[in-house]
């Protein structure tokens, strides 16, 4: 559901699609301080008994033992597998509290209110739940769709602005790869008006969902699509330390480098090239890597990739703007070159 006001009528919404009793709203600590009140009290007027779980905020949360921990509360509190799991947050929130609905009691129902724009418009669609390790991102996880989102807009006023366009990163990628329609509407865009935005978020959600529901568990190659600007992107992530960019920064970054490939791989033209980097400057993204940041980081970061398995590379490549392919043409070496030119 997409809409204003909605944290306060989820309830409501819970009582209609789920007939339980309890649940654990999962949190972090810039977030439960903001919202866990309002939603505390509309699950109670709909009858629900809840306990409140507030995890340190940031990636270094999404770990075994956090999720561990997480299940231990759930226990001690007496949550069985007639409960259900609220996460209340970002993407970490979101990934690491479906993971344990997803092994709790082996699958309860989880319910995503997601809090960033990034969260509304990617990590909450799709059922990708999971957990960091020491050797890289979303190593462990599970397939687990929430039983309900409920995306609303009115929590995003208190989003840092840097947060907020990162999700435009995501949206930016949408477009690149599905819909040229919206590029052109994204070009158009001024301010940031709540309709067009609950607009703008139902349409991404359909992209998203659209592609997933072709290819579930990333075997036909169409889900891959959403990788597109991911491989550098989780590379220049990692070469940063995850402190140094955002998500959707370093994304904004590989798709500068998926662009320069898909110039000399599928003839993307140059003035499209150049008119995804004019966007990506609008909404505030970098299309340039700090001149003194080390190339060869970035590079060695790249084995560590998921995509790189069997030493094969798989690069989503866009021929044009609306489209996008998996070439299996694309070499280490156009890899390395883009990555030198950022
Ligand atoms: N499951 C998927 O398909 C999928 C897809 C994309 C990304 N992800 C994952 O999502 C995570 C990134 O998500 P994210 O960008 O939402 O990060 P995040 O969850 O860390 O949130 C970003 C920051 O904003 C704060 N915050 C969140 N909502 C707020 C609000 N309304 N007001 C003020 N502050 C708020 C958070 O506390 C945090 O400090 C990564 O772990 C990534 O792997 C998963
Ligand atoms: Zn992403």
């Amino acid at each position: 559901m997409v809409g204003a006001g909605l944290v306060d009528r989820l309830g409501e919404y819970a009582r209609k699609f789920l007939h339980r009793e309890r649940c654990a709203i999962i949190s972090d600590g810039n977030v439960a301080p903001l919202l866990a009140k309002r939603v505390i009290q509309s699950l109670a007027s709909a009858d629900f008994r809840t306990m409140l779980i507030t995890i340190p905020a940031g990636e270094k949360s999404k770990t075994l033992k956090q999720a561990g921990a997480i299940c231990d509360q759930m226990i001690t509190a007496g949550l069985d597998r007639q409960s259900f799991v609220v996460a209340l947050g970002g993407g970490v929130v979101g990934d690491i509290s479906g993971f344990v609905a997803a092994i709790y009691h082996r699958g309860i129902p989880h319910v995503q209110i997601p809090t960033t724009l990034l969260a509304m418009v990617d990590s909450s669609i799709g059922g990708k739940t999971g957990v960091n390790t020491r050797d890289g991102k979303n190593l462990i996880g599970a397939i687990h769709h929430p039983s309900l989102v409920i995306d609303d807009v009115d929590v995003l006023k208190t989003l840092p602005r840097r947060e907020f366009n990162q999700g435009f990163a995501e949206i930016i990628k949408h477009a690149i790869i599905a819909d040229a329609k919206m590029f052109r509407m994204l070009q158009g865009w001024r301010a940031i008006e709540a309709v067009a935005l609950q607009q703008l978020i139902k349409r991404n959600i359909k992209i998203k969902s659209n592609i997933v529901a072709k290819d579930e568990r990333d075997q036909t190659g169409e889900r891959a699509l959403l990788n597109f600007g991911h491989t550098v992107g989780h590379a220049i992530e990692r070469a940063g330390n995850y402190r140094r960019f955002l998500h959707g920064e370093a994304l904004s970054l590989g798709i500068v480098a998926a662009c320069a490939i898909s110039i000399k791989r599928v003839g993307l033209a140059l003035h499209q090239r150049n008119a995804i980097l004019d966007l990506l400057r609008q909404f505030g993204l970098p299309t340039r890597l700090p001149k003194k940041f080390r190339r060869g980081k970035v590079f060695d970061a790249l084995k560590f990739d998921k995509k790189f398995e069997g030493g094969k590379v798989r690069f989503v490549v866009t021929p044009r703007i609306g489209g996008a392919q998996v070439a299996t043409n694309v070499t280490l070496a156009d890899i390395r070159a883009a990555i030198e030119d950022l």
